[in-house]
């Protein structure tokens, strides 16, 4: 139970973590870029974010079930806060499966061909995917870590 739930916080750390560094901080930071710059920024900077995003929600997945049904009696024997967070957390996963097979890989492709329009529209798409998740993610380790206080 105790290492589960140290990878699970970790896991939702990173992922959360990520997306507010992204939206908060680095899309403001890039705004004065020249276009075709900064599409093939977000390329790079998405390219090396996503794969730790799938491992967070594999991480995430794996150590909730296990704590819910090895340490907690199953979901009978879980708080409020677990059901809520376990529809928000497959929201975000759902939203995320979205967001890398569809408006991800037709920016890749968008990019590669110098399509300024079409990756920006696509771009476009997947910041206001990421904006839902990260006020989810935020909501979600809100309600999490002080539930089992209510
Ligand atoms: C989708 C499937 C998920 C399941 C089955 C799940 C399950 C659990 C369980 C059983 C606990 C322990 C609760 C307790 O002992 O009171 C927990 C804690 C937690 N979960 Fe999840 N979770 C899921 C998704 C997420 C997501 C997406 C996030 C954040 C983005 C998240 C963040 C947290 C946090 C921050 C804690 C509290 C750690 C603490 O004790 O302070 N979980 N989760």
């Amino acid at each position: 139970m105790t290492l589960s739930l140290m990878i699970h916080s970790l896991a939702a750390v990173v992922w959360v973590g990520g997306m507010f560094f992204a939206y908060v901080i680095l899309r403001p930071t890039l705004q004065e870029w020249e276009a075709l710059e900064r599409l093939r920024l977000w390329k790079e900077v998405f390219r090396r974010f996503f794969p730790w995003v799938w491992m967070s929600v594999l991480a995430l997945l794996a150590s909730g079930y296990f704590m819910i049904f090895f340490g907690l009696g199953g979901f009978s024997g879980v708080g409020l806060h677990v059901h809520i967070m376990h529809l928000t957390g497959w929201i975000m996963i759902a939203l995320f499966g979205v967001l890398f097979h569809v408006p991800w890989i037709a920016f890749l492709r968008a990019v590669d061909r110098e399509d300024v329009a079409t990756a920006g529209a696509k771009l476009a798409t997947i910041r206001m995917i990421v904006l839902t998740n990260l006020v989810l993610g935020l909501v979600t380790v809100a309600v999490a870590s002080s539930g089992r206080y209510w």
